[in-house]
């Protein structure tokens, strides 16, 4: 059968995605997320994975260089990459939120004149406000996007939530849920069909794990 390769995001995706390839039949051996190699062989030899920057998982999907990949889809939403999403993983759960804050007054974003909305999800925010009628002004950043309205770069932000904490800690609250995400299993749609049996093979030890996982729950 073919070897697969799947692009994998560096990050705080990676540990879930490597336990559940793991539990998958898909073992890596331990460490991988530590080391600085960026290709790496799964020990049943069928998988070969490279770790790359989230955003660029589709990437590396779309142009074949990796027949599968492993992404959330709040990036895949940004992106909008030509891939084909057979499966959705459970694991990566959190929300795309937009957060000001707390002492400022949460009137309805469409009373907002043209606010200035610090993210990195430039495509998700200003489809989200211009739905609104609001035209926003975006201000692109890459990180540490919680920050900007603390020193006056944005009256708010747009981010991922997962437990909460950053914004917390930061004096923030949340006023509205743009959209909720997860992981997703993505595929190249030529290695699709002309390595039908192997991702089919693939998918179905993916959707077993997830069973098992249901299941075991009490
Ligand atoms: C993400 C996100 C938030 C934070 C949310 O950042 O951008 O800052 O996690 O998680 P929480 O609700 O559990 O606090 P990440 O740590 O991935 O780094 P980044 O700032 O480079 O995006």
């Amino acid at each position: 059968m073919d070897q697969l390769r799947m692009a994998l995001p560096k990050g705080r995706l990676l540990t879930d995605a490597l336990n559940f390839l793991a539990r998958a039949g898909y073992p890596f051996s331990d460490g991988v997320e530590r080391s600085r190699r960026l290709l790496i062989l799964d020990q049943t030899k069928r998988l070969e994975a490279v770790l790359v920057k989230p955003r660029d998982v589709p990437v590396f999907v779309e142009y074949g260089a990796t027949d599968l990949g492993i992404v959330g889809t709040d990036v895949l939403r940004e992106v909008e990459r030509d891939v084909y999403e057979p499966l959705l993983l459970p694991f990566g759960y959190c929300r795309l939120s937009v957060a000001a804050p707390a002492d400022r007054p949460d009137i309805p974003l469409r009373l907002e004149p043209s606010p200035r909305v610090a993210t990195s999800y430039p495509n998700l925010t200003q489809r989200f406000f211009q739905q609104r009628g609001v035209s926003p002004e975006i201000i692109l950043l890459s990180g540490s996007v919680e920050l900007s309205p603390l020193v006056g770069l944005a009256d708010l932000l747009v981010d991922m939530v997962e437990t909460g904490r950053t914004l917390r800690e930061n004096g923030l609250v949340e006023l509205r849920t743009i959209m909720h995400s997860q992981a997703a299993l993505i595929a190249n749609r030529a290695a699709y069909t002309l390595k039908a049996e192997a991702i089919m093979t693939f998918i179905n030890d993916l959707r077993q794990a997830i069973t098992k996982r249901v299941s075991e729950k009490p």
